[in-house]
């Protein structure tokens, strides 16, 4: 067995982390975004749905030219958010219920409001405040390399000296408004030591690391080589980052093992193989397992991808983070009902297509895969990150008028690319009520007529909706413990659509096929089917067990 025996059990061992997009949970004050308060009022929804901990989505101030992910104070609440008070009153009462609290860490980059970058404007070229970021002199009038944005466009943006001339460039993985920070440079490294004890101090039990991959850029800024691909080897996963983890690790462990705190890694990398380093025992304790992710509803595929990540956790011991959505891919029912899919457009970022697949649904289809998907990750060792809506069974928002777009994918590739606004819609929470209980005010985002159909009092009502089944996919999974570490037993099914693997008396089937499996008698009875029957039928998944074990 790896050696998690060496270190004591921690509740990210096999936990249940329900991902909140505070934006879009629910609005407490009728501004139209979600807030703080909503989240305070909403937390029995969440807490019932047998969840151990909460991931928020950035809620620092933030000019939201990346929806949070441009942050210009790392100490505070966003004002359309609450308050410092608002946020305590939530770790508290959130606590009460059992339920820890992990905010979101952004590393990379800040937002171009913060005061260190509006500093490193006024100061000019050769400064400490430029020091801070990654200001260089361009090549005549083009950029010093060719790097791209992972959102379109170039990864430079030309400044205004403070004389009034064009002047140096500046480095921004994402859009103009998110500079990258330089972390070669040991200010940086100090300012996130504050960041992470402030939040740390205040209660918080961890963080999601945005872009763990980019921290660090290739010292002398090559040129990248198109001919690779997308994915820039110069600018993402270079091996001086580990050191930043090294960091924190040890500033999160000097809290002490009754603290239990997280740091859990969004690290996007095309070889799987590659997160072993993020997860050395004095790294990051989990990175996600997008691999899963990213599949197709082929059940080779699946099963490839989860014994890589099984394979990961043999390595040094980390527990595998899954997840099937998050605020930036589409939503599973839309990925998994594609009947007829459509080429992806062009793309800086080596991994949309996957994340964001193109082509005609089949809403209830992926619906379907998408509930039998939920027993496959829930049989699994390890947490399992849940983005919210997906317990509603939402499908992506595919129709969202442009001019209601708003994430800077859509808008710096001139919507070639839809981007990620459809799977952020405000939730409906009433079907009858003003924007389906979000909020009294107008949404930030438009809310389609069909929402009303997967309102959380319409799904309450219905003893078959996705909400019922993963409150009682949630409660088995604990009850049978099956998050816990220990192996992963392939079994044959004799069918090439069909995997089943055994977690000790339990075995889990995932049919991805058109006809039904009988199971063997020997694996025992269904105890719970992602369709309610006792059979695995098409597209559907069933856990069995032996009677009486
Ligand atoms: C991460 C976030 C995404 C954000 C980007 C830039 O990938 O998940 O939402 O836009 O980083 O911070």
């Amino acid at each position: 067995m790896p050696p998690t025996s060496s270190r004591p059990r921690s509740f990210w061992d096999d936990a249940v982390v329900y991902q909140l997009y505070v934006r879009s949970f629910a609005d407490s004050d009728g501004d139209g975004v979600g807030d703080l308060g909503g989240v305070i009022r909403r937390l029995g929804h969440i807490a019932g749905l047998g969840a151990d901990a909460i991931w928020l989505n950035p809620c620092y101030p933030s000019p939201q030219a990346d929806h949070g992910y441009d942050i210009a104070d790392y100490h505070g609440v966003n004002p359309d958010y609450g308050s410092l008070e608002t946020f305590d009153r939530l770790v508290a009462e959130a606590h009460a219920r059992g339920l820890r609290i992990l905010m979101d860490l952004v590393p990379n980059h800040c937002s171009d409001q913060h005061p260190w970058f509006t500093a490193a404007l006024a100061a000019g070229p050769g400064s400490p405040e430029r020091a801070r970021f990654v200001f260089r002199d361009g090549r005549g009038d083009e950029p010093p390399n060719n790097w791209q944005s992972v959102f379109g466009g170039p990864a430079w943006t030309r400044v205004t000296e403070p004389d009034g001339t064009p002047g140096q460039w500046y480095l921004h993985l994402f859009t103009r408004e998110q500079p990258d920070f330089d972390w070669r440079n040991p200010e940086v490294l100090a300012y996130f030591d504050d960041v992470l004890r402030f939040w740390f101090d205040r209660g918080v039990d961890g963080f999601r690391i945005d872009v763990c991959h980019g921290l660090i850029k290739d010292a002398a800024l090559r040129d990248w080589d198109p001919a690779g691909g997308s994915y820039n080897a110069y600018s993402w996963n270079r091996p001086e980052v580990h050191e930043i983890f090294r960091r924190w690790h040890a500033l999160a462990a000097g809290y002490g093992p009754d603290r239990d705190l997280l740091l859990v890694g969004e690290v996007w990398v095309p070889d799987p193989a590659d997160l072993d380093a993020y997860l050395r025992p004095d790294e990051l304790h989990q990175a996600f397992s997008f691999d899963l992710l990213v599949q197709p509803w082929e059940a080779a595929a699946l099963r490839g991808a989860i014994e890589r990540a099984t394979a990961r956790t043999q390595v040094h011991g980390a527990p595998a983070a899954w997840t099937l959505a998050n605020h930036d891919v589409h939503r599973a029912v839309t990925r998994y009902g594609i009947v007829r899919p459509e080429p992806a457009p062009e793309s800086n970022d080596a991994f949309a297509a996957l994340m964001r697949p193109r082509g005609e649904v089949d809403a209830e289809l992926g619906g379907r895969r998408a509930g039998a998907a939920l027993l496959l990750l829930l049989a699994l060792p390890g947490s399992v990150f849940l983005y919210q809506g997906e317990e509603l069974g939402l499908p992506e928002v595919q129709d969202l008028p442009d001019e209601a777009r708003q994430d800077p994918v859509f808008h710096r590739t001139g919507g070639l690319e839809k981007g990620r606004d459809g799977c952020r819609v405000p939730l409906p929470w009433t079907a009858d009520a003003p924007a389906f209980g979000f909020g009294t005010g107008k949404p930030w985002l438009p809310q389609p007529e069909w929402f009303a159909g997967y309102a959380v009092d319409v799904e309450e009502r219905d003893a078959s909706s996705m909400l019922h089944l993963y409150r009682r996919a949630v409660r088995a999974r604990k009850e049978l413990r099956l998050g816990r570490p220990g192996p992963v037993e392939w079994l044959t099914t004799g069918a090439d659509t069909v995997l089943a693997f055994r977690r000790g008396d339990l075995v889990c089937v995932l049919n991805t096929g058109s006809t039904r499996f009988a199971a063997p008698g020997s694996w025992g009875e269904v105890v719970l089917a992602s369709d309610g029957s006792d059979v695995v039928a098409a597209d559907s998944a069933a856990w069995f067990r032996t009677t009486g074990s």
